[in-house]
């Protein structure tokens, strides 16, 4: 029985942690409305002035087909796009890729961000 407070405690201190970290798909898209000038999600979508994202998550940055219109800074840069790599991306481009050709202010919010990762997780498979 002596475990159970112990037990508890551990619970507690895990939950702040956690629950910042969880995105909200729902609240991602809505968060999505920003990107949609420039992207199509939907597997056969149709390039804008950035790359359809269908397949994105996990793949190397700069590979995504029909897209024509990279900078060599993204092709170059060596990335694979895991949830910290997207979050740096969507927090500030430039300051992740310097040079890049996404012309985009970045997201500054951390919920926001996990928000629309968890929507593009979705949204690109
Ligand atoms: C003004 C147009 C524009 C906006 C707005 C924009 N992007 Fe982009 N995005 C681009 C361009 C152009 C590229 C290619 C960048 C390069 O090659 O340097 C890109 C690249 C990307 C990539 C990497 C794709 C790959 O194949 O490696 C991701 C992921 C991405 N954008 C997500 C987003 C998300 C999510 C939003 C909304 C928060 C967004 N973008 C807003 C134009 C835009």
């Amino acid at each position: 029985m002596r475990s159970a407070p112990f037990a508890l405690l551990v619970l507690f201190a895990a939950l702040p942690a956690s629950a910042q970290q969880a995105g909200d798909a729902d609240k991602g898209k809505r968060l999505y409305v920003q990107c949609t000038a420039c992207h199509t999600l939907e597997a056969g979508g149709k390039a804008r002035v950035g790359p359809n994202l269908h397949g994105v998550i996990g793949a190397a940055a700069g590979t995504r087909p029909d897209f024509t219109n990279y900078s060599d800074a993204l092709k170059k840069s060596g990335i694979e796009w895991t949830d910290d790599r997207l979050d740096a991306w969507l927090k500030k481009p430039a300051a992740l890729v310097p040079g890049t050709k996404m012309v985009f202010v970045g997201l500054a919010r951390d919920q926001d961000r996990a928000d629309l990762i968890a929507y593009l997780k979705d949204a690109t498979k």
